[in-house]
């Protein structure tokens, strides 16, 4: 396939960073290039609450939409009539969010008459890999670890996900955050909690429970309640000794990271496949270390596209355009299971 490239518009509102890019991308090739990309996080607005609080996001989106709009067409020095189409995450996410960017999209739509392609947030994290990875072609495993999601995909190509594992309570990023919480590490505290971790030596003061090894799928609602009873145990050497602090953090993050380890490997005893770590989770230093330490292939997105960002949203919709799908209408759908994109985007085979 030749021609030249293909120039989108990614807008992402989901949750609560407000994401917006321009990604050109070769046809024949398939190397992209982020062109411009603005992001507005909302975390010192929630942080108070100790958790994303929906109306208030879905009003910083409102607020933060149009200046980012234009911010980023300032800085790329492009006009819409340079585009050659949109992409919008539609799903999954918190309705209201998901409204502003789906809204937003629609008016520039009717504005510009260019395609506008619905995406889903987690195509998004997955293919982020392979916007980065030119030589990463499917198939592949993909680990998505994020605040709300936890799984494990097989990846055959655009649009053609078979779900292998997925968390049947609460995800990996949310594991981070309720134990940073129950630590006194604030919100989101994932990357807190890493980065304490990181600096102690290995916690042997401390021990917790691997919960979920012989059951299908992921859970770490047992861990969460671990993890507070662990700390109320140990209330008083927490508040006097600060190494306790790591090195609970260090007990905390081993837990969690051998989890996602163990369903891993057994997949990829099965599938000797490439694996592709995506997700908030995947910023984390000690999980691609062992991670890397197991697998020779293993692909992680550079840290600013493994949280949430536009960038892979234009992309996903760029790999659409350039596959010749025509884009389905604007649904918003606040569950939206990876391996339902098939059908819904017609590219089951092939
Ligand atoms: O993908 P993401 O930006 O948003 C969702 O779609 O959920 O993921 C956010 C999650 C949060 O739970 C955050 O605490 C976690 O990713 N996170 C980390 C690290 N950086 C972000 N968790 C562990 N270690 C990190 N370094
Ligand atoms: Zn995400």
């Amino acid at each position: 396939m030749t021609g030249p490239p293909i120039r989108v518009l990614g807008i992402e509102s989901s949750c609560d960073e407000t994401g917006l890019a321009i990604v050109e991308l070769e046809r024949g090739a398939g190397r992209a290039t982020v062109q411009g990309e603005v992001l507005a996080s909302q975390v010192s607005l929630h942080e108070r609450y100790g958790g994303v609080v929906p109306e208030l996001a879905s009003r910083e989106h409102m607020r933060n939409m149009p200046v980012l709009f234009d911010e980023l067409f300032r800085k790329t020095g492009l006009a819409l009539s340079d585009l050659d189409a949109i992409g919008v995450t539609c799903g999954p996410g918190l309705k209201g969010c998901l409204l502003i960017g789906v809204t937003f999209a629609q008016g520039l739509q009717v504005g510009s008459r260019l395609p506008v392609f619905p995406v889903n947030h987690i195509e998004g994290h997955i293919l982020s890999a392979e916007m980065h990875y030119p030589d990463l072609t499917p198939p592949y495993i993909a680990l998505i670890v994020s605040g709300g999601h936890t799984e494990l995909q097989l990846v055959e190509g655009l649009g053609r996900y078979t779900c292998l594992s997925r968390t049947r309570d609460d995800a990996a990023g949310e594991a981070f955050d309720k134990s940073a919480n129950l630590l006194g590490l604030g919100y989101p505290g994932g990357a807190v909690l890493a980065g304490l971790a990181d600096t102690s030596a290995k916690g042997e003061r401390f021990l917790l429970p691997r919960i979920g090894r012989e059951m299908e799928g992921f859970s770490y609602s047992g861990l969460k309640t671990a993890v507070s009873l662990l700390v109320k145990k140990n209330a008083t050497i927490l508040a006097h000794d600060p190494s306790a602090r790591a090195e609970m953090a260090w007990v905390i993050q081993d837990a969690i990271i051998d989890s996602l380890l163990h369903k891993t490997r057994k997949e990829l005893a099965v599938r000797k496949l490439p694996l592709v770590v995506c997700g908030g989770v995947s910023a984390n230093k000690e999980l691609s270390r062992r991670l890397r330490a197991e697998w020779k292939h293993v692909y992680v997105p550079p840290l600013t596209h493994c949280v949430d960002n536009g960038a892979m949203i234009a992309y996903v919709a760029a790999r659409y355009q350039a596959a010749g799908v025509v884009p389905p209408g604007l649904e918003l759908r606040s569950r939206w299971p990876v391996e339902e994109l098939g059908r819904f985007f017609g590219v089951q085979s092939g």
